[in-house]
């Protein structure tokens, strides 16, 4: 494993564990175990999670599989969603990720998204309180703009430490911006669905779901890409049937060709390998 170092921030591996599903209802708490359990043995310290993630679910899920391990130094990040980011709201709903994880501070606590309707200054006041209390170490931002960050960091008088962001081969714009500006800066880009949410791992049903219902949409997600090399690695990878139907929704991003919804595809090829590779 490889680790990173950033302003605020205990040395935290390259490869984190995305803990949302944990946040579904249905979700067995064994395999969150075991699954925590892998990733430290990996040399994992990084886990993502988020109060909005089945209401606090995924927290205490995780709070859990840490505490099976003996573990309370790893680099833990939640996120407040922002429905009344008031400096009081703000401490009092950390203080309560907190206690759902089950740790003496969250390491990394992130503003999940900008809330225009309050000004920056006051929802960053909110991340001042609750790191003064000593409830969370750095704060972070997600799903902000390169100019969003600066001025969250403007707003707080010191460094926000990250911003979780969309970035994968689909979706590679802040390669352009926001990751040379945390390079310089000793900040953190982590990455939210690196792997598209399985569409970059082969599961071709995945991208039968994004082409439904409605082309232009769809095709402006799945052709959001505006990077050929980025299609041609995923075509790679993709039942050579459906090769044509990316194709169309590029056209479709463009406004140019609607598309019909396709037939359910076969399983993802990268998944059989990875399965194999794994036994
Ligand atoms: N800040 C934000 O707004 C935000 C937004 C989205 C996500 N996130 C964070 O990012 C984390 C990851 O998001 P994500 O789940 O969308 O990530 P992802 O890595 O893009 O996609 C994960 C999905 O891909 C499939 N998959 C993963 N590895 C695979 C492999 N090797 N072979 C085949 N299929 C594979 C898994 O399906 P199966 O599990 O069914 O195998 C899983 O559902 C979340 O848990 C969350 O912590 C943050």
């Amino acid at each position: 494993m490889q680790y990173v170092t950033a302003d605020g921030l205990p040395p935290v591996s390259k490869i984190g564990l995305g803990t949302m599903r944990f946040g579904e209802k249905t979700f067995d708490p064994g395999l969150a175990r075991d699954l925590v359990r892998r990733a430290l043995e990996l040399g994992i310290t990084h886990f993502d999670t988020a109060e909005a993630y089945g209401w606090g679910r995924s927290e205490r899920l995780l709070g859990e599989a840490l505490a099976a391990e003996g573990v309370t130094d790893a680099v833990v990040t939640s996120k407040y969603g922002p429905l009344l980011p008031l400096p009081a709201v703000i401490e009092r709903h950390a203080r309560a990720s907190r206690g759902r994880l089950a740790l003496p501070q969250i390491r990394l606590y992130l503003l999940h998204m900008p809330n225009p309707l309050f000004p920056r200054r006051v929802i960053m006041r909110g991340f001042g309180r609750a790191q003064e209390a000593g409830v969370i170490g750095a704060a972070g931002v997600s799903n902000h703009s390169l100019s969003q960050w600066q001025a969250a960091e403007a707003a707080l008088g010191h460094p926000v430490a990250a911003n979780e962001v969309l970035l994968n081969l689909l979706h590679r714009g802040p390669l352009d911006d926001l990751v040379p500006w945390a390079a310089r800066h000793r900040r953190l880009v982590i990455t939210a669905s690196p792997l598209g949410q399985g569409m970059l791992a082969g599961r071709a049903h995945l991208i039968d779901a994004a082409l439904a219902d409605d082309g232009r949409e769809a095709g402006q997600r799945v052709a959001g890409v505006g990077h050929p090399v980025a299609v041609v690695g995923v075509l790679g990878e993709v039942p050579a049937h459906q090769h044509r139907q990316l194709g169309r929704a590029e056209d479709a991003g463009r406004g140019r060709v609607p598309v019909r919804a396709p037939r359910a595809g076969r399983p993802g090829t990268v998944q059989d390998r990875n399965a194999r590779l794994l036994e």
